[in-house]
């Protein structure tokens, strides 16, 4: 029978085998400062069980204007270095879009967006206010085709559990970051985070990993209850 649960060699913790939310191609956003640093992150997830990662540099059009071409090359140049080192994962390659007028003007023109799986369309938006776009940004990229996944909807301020039972009605999915669960970003995340699980709106998880820090938090964040009960629910990182 089909097991949720297997064991990863060297932690021999239950592990998701999918990551869908990392930002390990060097030197095109903030996550990943060179190939090395990003080989070492990806051996560390490894040690997590890990053994699919869907990295997702930034697009942030004032900040990383990453398009979807240099986001493709910059995977090419990762997946050599993979075998000539003979590190065995498979990794694909999306995107986390900001959601700033620039995107949703995309949207209104039908530009070909970055996606994953089944058509999934990782978003992000500020942190500390809600877009005023979001829910007409919502409907057309919904209308076209798009599945959302709103990435760590824990992390923001605006963020209630009325807003999150809204955008899941709305046909958003929810994709926590892992390490939310132990406090590494604050109490008030973290408390967020479980609650997200308690209501069972959680469809991914993603370790969001930009350095070696953030790899090891993941490992120590594995250990927590929270983590296990996320993990009973039924997220679609299996289905990838
Ligand atoms: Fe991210």
């Amino acid at each position: 029978m089909f097991s949720i649960f297997k064991r990863n060699s060297t932690e021999q913790l239950p592990s998701l085998h999918c990551d869908i939310h990392s930002h390990l191609l060097a030197g095109i956003d903030d996550g990943a400062k060179n190939w090395d640093d990003a080989l070492a992150i990806i051996l560390e997830l490894k040690k997590c069980g890990i053994t699919k990662l869907i990295t997702t540099p930034h697009i942030m059009s004032d900040v990383y204007r990453n398009t979807p071409e240099i986001i493709h090359e910059n995977l090419r140049m990762l997946k050599e270095l993979l075998a000539e080192q003979k590190i065995e994962i498979e990794i694909e390659a999306a995107a986390e879009y900001y959601l700033d007028e620039h995107l949703y003007r995309q949207v209104l023109d039908k530009q070909r967006l970055l996606t994953f799986g089944n058509n999934y369309l990782l978003f992000e938006t500020n942190f500390l206010s809600e877009p005023y776009f979001l829910k007409d940004f919502i409907f057309h990229a919904s209308t076209q085709g798009y599945q959302l996944v709103l990435a760590h909807p824990e992390r923001y301020g605006y963020m209630t559990l009325s807003k999150a039972e809204d955008l899941k009605n709305r046909g958003v999915l929810l994709q926590l970051n892992t390490i939310s669960l132990n406090a590494f970003y604050s109490r008030p995340i973290q408390k967020m985070a479980q609650q997200l699980i308690d209501k069972e709106w959680i469809n991914f998880l993603g370790s969001d990993c930009h350095n070696m820090l953030q790899a090891a938090e993941l490992a120590k964040t594995m250990k927590q209850k929270y983590y296990q009960k996320a993990l009973a629910l039924p997220l679609l990182n299996r289905t990838l």
